[in-house]
C-alpha cells in the first residue's frame, strides 16, 4: 500500500519540497526533502524581508518541486495528492506555495490538502516516531510559542502561549543586539559553547525569569530581551566600533540560553502536571517541535525535566525540527487519511490559529 503526497513550504524564509509516502514505515516515509534556506538574502537586513522572501520562493518553487520529485524518482503522475502550507506565516510566500500546489492539483486532478503550518510542526512526531494522540506539545518557533495538547489531526487545545515575544523572536533579537548574525538562535547556541565558567556567566548576569512560578501556562520573552540589551549596554566594548570581546558574548549568550531553558521548563513541568490530571495518563509525552527545539541546551533541560517527572519526552531530528515541506506533507496525508481535502478556492490565511477557541492574548498578535 502507498498514499505518495507532495509537500510545498513557503510560509516564511525556506522554501521546501519533499516527497513522502505516508503508508509506509517510519524509516521509509520521507522519500525526498529539500530546503532552500534564503538566509544570505535577508541576512544584510538583519531578519525577514516579507517582500525580499516572496520574490525568492518565487524563484526556487519550480526547481524545488522537481528537485523532489527527482530525488524520489517520481513523476508527477505518480502521487496521490498536493498538499500546500497555506497559512499562517507572510501572506506573499503563502500565496506562492499554494498557488503551485493547487495548480498541479487541478491539472493532475489531485486532491488538495491546505496545511496549517503549525499543525505540520504539530504531528511531525508522528511522521518520524508514530507517537499516539493525545500528547503535549511544546511549539517552539520564531513567530510561536505555545503549550498545546493535540488530541487528534485537526484537534488542538492550546494551554499557554506567548504574551509578546515568541521564542525564537527573542533568540534572534537578542542575538543582534549581541552583534550576532540572523538567525539568532544557532548563532548564541555556537558562542555559548565557548562559555569557559557556566556558573559563573549565569551569576555574572543575573537574567530575569518571566512567567516562571505563574500558574497560568503562558511564556514572555520581552523582559529578557530588555535584560540583555542592558547588559550589553554596560559591557566594555572590545574596540572603537563598539564591538564586545568574544568572552564576554560568550557568557551572555550562556546566560541567555540557559534562561530561556529553565523558563521553558518551568511552564512544560506545569503542564505536564495539568496534563497527567486531565487525561488520567500514567507515562504521558510531551513533545518539542519547532525550530528552537533544535537547541541542544533546551533539549537537555526538558529532557532532564522530564526524567525527574516520569514522562518521555520526544523531539524530532534537528533537520526536521526548523521549517521543511516533508511535515507539510505528511499532515496533508494524515487528512486526507481521514478523508479530509480542500476546495481549490481556498483562500491564504495570514492568521491560522491551531485551537481557533482559545481566548486571544493582548500583545501576542499571530503568536497567539
Ligand atoms: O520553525 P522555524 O524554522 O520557523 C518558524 O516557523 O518560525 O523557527 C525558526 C526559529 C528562528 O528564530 C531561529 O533563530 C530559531 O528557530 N532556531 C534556534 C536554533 N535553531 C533555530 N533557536 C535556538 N537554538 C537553535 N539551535
Ligand atoms: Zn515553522
Amino acid at each position: 500500500m502507498s498514499m505518495i503526497i507532495l509537500g510545498i513550504e513557503t510560509s516564511c524564509d525556506e522554501s521546501a519540497g519533499a516527497i513522502i509516502d505516508g503508508e509506509k514505515p517510519v524509516d521509509k516515509r520521507i522519500l525526498s526533502s529539500l530546503v532552500l534556506s534564503q538566509l544570505e538574502e535577508h541576512r544584510a537586513f538583519g531578519g525577514v524581508v516579507p517582500e525580499v522572501a516572496a520574490r525568492a520562493h518565487i524563484e526556487h518553487i519550480h526547481p524545488l518541486i522537481t528537485g523532489a520529485l527527482d530525488d524520489a524518482n517520481l513523476t508527477f503522475d505518480d502521487l496521490d495528492g498536493i498538499a500546500a502550507t497555506c497559512g499562517p506565516g507572510l501572506i506573499g510566500g503563502v500565496m506562492i506555495g499554494m498557488m503551485a500546489g493547487k495548480a498541479i492539483a487541478a491539472s493532475k486532478n489531485l486532491p488538495f490538502i491546505a496545511v496549517n503550518h503549525l499543525e505540520g510542526h504539530a504531528l511531525t512526531p508522528r511522521l518520524t516516531d508514530d507517537t499516539a494522540f493525545p500528547y503535549l506539545l511544546l511549539l517552539v518557533s520564531g513567530g510561536h510559542t505555545q503549550i498545546l495538547v493535540a488530541e487528534g489531526v485537526g484537534s488542538y487545545k492550546r494551554w499557554g502561549t506567548t504574551l509578546d515575544d515568541a521564542a525564537g523572536e527573542c533568540f534572534d533579537k537578542s542575538a543582534k543586539l549581541m552583534g550576532l548574525p540572523y538567525p539568532g538562535g544557532p548563532e548564541i547556541q555556537k558562542i555559548a559553547a565557548e562559555c569557559k565558567n557556566p556558573q559563573a556567566a549565569i551569576a555574572r548576569f543575573a537574567l530575569p525569569t518571566p512567567m516562571k512560578g505563574r500558574k497560568e501556562l503562558d511564556f514572555s520573552f520581552s523582559g529578557l530581551k530588555t535584560a540583555i540589551r542592558q547588559a550589553v549596554e554596560k559591557l566594555p566594548p572590545a574596540n572603537l566600533n563598539g564591538d564586545l570581546k568574544r568572552e564576554d558574548i560568550a557568557d551572555l549568550a550562556y546566560a541567555f540560553q540557559h534562561t530561556v531553558a529553565e523558563i521553558i521548563a518551568d511552564r512544560c513541568a506545569r503542564s505536564i502536571q495539568r496534563f497527567k490530571e486531565d487525561y488520567n495518563i500514567a507515562r504521558p509525552t510531551l513533545v518539542v517541535s519547532g525550530g528552537v527545539a533544535a537547541n541542544i541546551a533546551i533539549r537537555e533541560k526538558l529532557s532532564e525535566m522530564c526524567e525527574t517527572h516520569t514522562i518521555e519526552t520526544y523531539a524530532p531530528p534537528v533537520s526536521l525540527c526548523g521549517d521543511n515541506a516533508a511535515m507539510i506533507a505528511w499532515a496533508g496525508f494524515e487528512h486526507l487519511k481521514a478523508g479530509e481535502n480542500d476546495p481549490l478556492d481556498f483562500k491564504a490565511r495570514p492568521r491560522w490559529p491551531l485551537d481557533p477557541t482559545a481566548e486571544p492574548r493582548h500583545g501576542a498578535g499571530v503568536k497567539a
